[in-house]
């Protein structure tokens, strides 16, 4: 947590509404080592925060009215009912994140409504599958929870913020990354189940032998798109079917088998793109090769600083979301790829939903100065020219509420140093071209 982004959000906080903010909360962004698109069928993902946040500087105020700004939107103030009357703003509005947590939130809320002044800066890469937009939700609930002192649940939390990208956002989206980001540990992965009651698993990832890279391909996602929403209908089409069979046990692609599947598919009852679908999907650990299982034996070989194993996991995932679930794209398989090629690289695959986005790329940490430089030097060749934005960084804590009191205090034993960052400082060296900036366009200007 960078203690300038406290600063600033402070700064703009007292320059927007004319006096000191009382409370700060922030919440990170996010990278899935391993389980993709398992979220939906009910199955497992094993995400890590990343140390950029989202930290919002507020003020509870009396009444029923919301303010909000934000720094990437200079001068303009949001407004909006705190009470049952809310509703969406225009879609692709960036409110629309923060006022579907506040409606999800209101029955917690003293009276059902609430009033407040808020001010958002943020450093998690906008748009770019790193889950900003889960990242600025969490925030949010984070700041209710802290303003009308409600007790600390962060699965409820997380549901609540899931439930307001799918309704107020329009937005298909599992729970992976609203968890992660609202029940992150520093230093640990998250294996989560994705079935209720959502259990969950931290699993230590700060060995210093090995280094995380998150590579952005600068080809912005389009989660709200067809193909994720597309996504979702064929594995539920493909349990439609294997219910059909004779399966009624199959609620979701957890519960299938890969020989269902095979069974449902010889029969042709299903389009052989939907069965290459549901074979990447969520199909029950201990029946043929499911992303699930890569999975969980991911966090077994984690658990036993097993690093080649986890990377072969990794490549073997990718090629599954790009051969099976197709969800890659020509640049996020160039990064890759380039990855393989480099000594010391354990594993890399796409990361969240995909369509562009990012790579995560695991290695020994002596390896990352030939990692980048590849990058550097190949991806502009394979991607027509395009650079990479490059990150090392490092599992970090979840949402938390920093400061709290007449002047904004910091709280006692609240992560406000530098020194406590989850991210690795991303030195001149560590960036790859100057078009990291171009990280900051994004499908929601804030
Ligand atoms: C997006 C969604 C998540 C998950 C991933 C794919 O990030 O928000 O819920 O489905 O895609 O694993």
């Amino acid at each position: 947590m960078s203690a300038e982004l406290i600063l600033r959000s402070k700064e703009l906080f007292a320059r927007v509404f004319q006096e000191p903010a009382n409370v700060i909360v922030c919440a990170p962004g996010r990278v899935n080592l391993i389980g993709e698109h398992t979220d939906y069928n009910e199955g497992f993902a094993m995400p890590f925060c990343i140390g950029k946040y989202t930290v919002i500087a507020a003020r509870r105020r009396t009444g029923a009215t919301c303010r909000i700004t934000s720094a990437g939107v200079p001068g303009a103030i949001s407004t909006f009912p705190g009470d049952s009357s809310l509703s969406p703003g225009p879609e692709g509005d960036w409110t629309n994140y923060v006022r579907g947590v506040v409606f999800g939130m209101l029955p917690m809320l003293p009276g059902g409504s609430c009033a407040f002044d808020a001010a958002v800066v943020s450093d998690v890469p906008l748009g770019s599958g790193l889950s900003s937009s889960a990242s600025l939700e969490v925030a949010t609930a984070t700041l209710l929870e802290s303003i009308y002192r409600l007790g600390a649940d962060p699965k409820g939390k997380a549901l609540v913020c899931q439930k307001a990208e799918q309704t107020f956002c329009n937005s298909p989206c599992g729970i992976t990354d609203q968890f992660v980001c609202a029940c992150g540990e520093a230093g640990h992965a998250l294996l989560i189940d994705c079935r209720p009651p959502y259990a969950t698993e931290s699993v230590p990832l700060s060995d210093p032998r090995i280094a995380l890279v998150v590579a952005d391909s600068n080809v912005k996602p389009q989660l709200s798109g067809s193909e994720y929403p597309d996504r979702v209908q064929q594995c539920k089409d493909a349990c439609a079917a294997m219910q059909a069979a004779g399966h009624s046990e199959v609620r979701h692609l957890r519960d299938a088998t890969l020989s269902m599947l095979e069974t449902v598919a010889r029969s042709h009852a299903l389009p052989e793109a939907t069965v290459r679908r549901a074979r990447h999907g969520a199909l029950r650990p201990g029946d043929g090769i499911s992303e699930d299982q890569r999975t969980l034996q991911a966090k077994e070989a984690l658990k036993a600083c097993d690093y080649a194993q986890v990377g072969r996991l990794m490549f073997a995932s990718h090629a599954s979301l790009r051969d099976d679930y197709r969800v890659s794209s020509p640049e996020l398989d160039a990064l890759v790829e380039i990855a393989r090629g480099v000594p010391g690289v354990h594993g890399s695959r796409l990361t969240g939903g995909g369509f562009g986005g990012c790579t995560v790329t695991l290695l020994s940490r002596s390896a990352v100065p030939a990692l980048l430089a590849a990058f550097e030097a190949e991806y502009p060749k394979r991607a027509g020219g395009r650079t990479a934005s490059v990150f090392v960084v490092r599992p970090a804590a979840g949402a938390m509420l920093l400061q709290q009191g007449a002047g904004a205090e910091p709280l006692a034993g609240a992560p406000l140093s530098p020194q406590l960052s989850g991210v690795a400082k991303v030195t001149a060296a560590l960036v790859l071209s100057a078009v990291a900036a171009a990280v900051i366009a994004s499908k929601r200007q804030r």
